[in-house]
């Protein structure tokens, strides 16, 4: 369990620039990461820590609880106040975590976040569950390790969470019978006292949350593109590309072509809904696990996904009412690496029922 495999003849994604090699992200972390052999062994690192149960019931903690934070702010911010993120000195974090389990004492567990999981890996105080048999593997990580992986899930974390939930509430916004039915489902899931946390099994209720959720990528996605390079001559379209061939998927258009997508064009998240049992959506029931690479797919898929996102929309739609300033104005987005949203003025007023 969580080794990840190397066996793919596509296992690298792009090529790294000159800019990476130079802040020396090469062969660090996971998703730049073309040295397959540190790969393999950052990613199951990552795959164990962000995937077990333990951790995820303890991303659900932690975001019930910083959500609140993040809530007794606003309430303090009054109006008009910019907010600020402080640029965080990963080094430094990592090196004074390290002195604080050092001089924890031993009968005291330690809380499994995933830092705590990338310092004790293979250590005697390690909280990981899963023991790798692997040789390669069985050494502890270094800083420069755990600082690739740290950044490589708030590069893939922060960007692809921030942005696509600023796209869902445009949606929501602008199809209030959709909103109204989301919000059914979370008063029907989580009942309606407001200051209950939310768990890991109610996330697992949250099928139309998460249709929406597929739906607004679908029509808006943060990723447009893919990439993988060979690492073998193959066969692909009925011609031979040598090794170190570079494709691009351009998923943007696979994920609206009409061949594939019933009413290609429209928005709505019944496509994803309980989709067995559906007649109307047939093309997307027979072509949906080929057509719809949200997370990608083969041995670089995506390690995380989106807990944290229905999470947030629920801690967000079950208190607070969001109105956009601008109605009549488009979805305004950056093409860059990821869609990146440029603007979303919103309001949010205490939720009237
Ligand atoms: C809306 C949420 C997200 C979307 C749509 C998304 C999408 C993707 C996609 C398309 C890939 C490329 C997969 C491939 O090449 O086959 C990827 C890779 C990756 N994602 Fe996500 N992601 C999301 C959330 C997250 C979160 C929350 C994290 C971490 C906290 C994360 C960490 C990563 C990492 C580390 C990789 C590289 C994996 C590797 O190369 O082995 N992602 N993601």
């Amino acid at each position: 369990m969580n080794i990840s495999s190397t066996k793919s003849k596509y296992p690298i994604r792009l090529p790294n620039s000159e800019g990476f090699v130079e802040y020396g992200f090469d062969g660090v972390g996971v998703a730049f990461n073309n040295d397959l052999q540190s790969w393999k062994y950052n990613r199951q690192f990552f795959s164990q820590a962000m995937m077990s149960p333990s951790f995820n019931y303890q991303a659900l903690k932690w975001t019930n609880e910083l959500w609140n934070e993040m809530e007794s702010y606003w309430n303090n911010l009054g109006e008009d106040h910019e907010l600020d993120l402080i640029k965080c000195k990963l080094y430094t974090i990592v090196k004074e975590r390290r002195i604080e389990i050092e001089n924890s004492p031993l009968d005291q567990p330690l809380r499994h976040d995933m830092l705590t999981s990338f310092i004790t890996a293979n250590t005697p105080r390690d909280i990981n569950v899963v023991k790798q048999a692997d040789s390669d593997l069985l050494r502890p990580m270094t800083d420069k390790e755990i600082f690739g992986n740290i950044l490589d899930t708030m590069l893939g974390g922060t960007d692809t969470t921030a942005n696509l939930i600023c796209f869902v509430v445009y949606y929501l916004e602008h199809y209030p019978e959709i909103k109204k039915r989301l919000r059914h489902e979370f008063d029907t899931v989580l009942g309606e006292d407001l200051t209950r946390p939310i768990t890991y099994k109610d996330l697992d209720k949250l099928e139309y949350c998460d249709a929406i959720i597929k739906e607004v990528f679908r029509c808006s996605p943060i990723f447009i593109i893919n990439g993988r390079i060979n690492s073998q001559s193959d066969k692909v379209g009925g011609y031979d590309w040598p090794e170190g061939t570079q494709f691009q998927m351009l998923f943007s258009a696979i994920i609206k072509h009409k061949d594939y997508w019933t009413e290609h064009e429209k928005f709505d998240p019944d496509r994803f809904y309980r989709v067995e049992e559906s007649d109307k959506y047939l093309l997307e029931k027979k072509n949906m696990k080929t057509t719809f690479p949200m997370f990608g797919g083969g041995i670089r898929i995506c390690p995380k996904r989106i807990i944290e996102l229905k999470c947030l929309l629920f801690l967000i739609y079950r208190k607070y009412d969001i109105e956009l300033v601008d109605m009549n104005s488009p979805l305004k987005y950056k093409r860059d690496f990821l869609n990146l949203c440029k603007e979303l003025i919103v309001k949010i007023k205490p939720r009237k029922f």
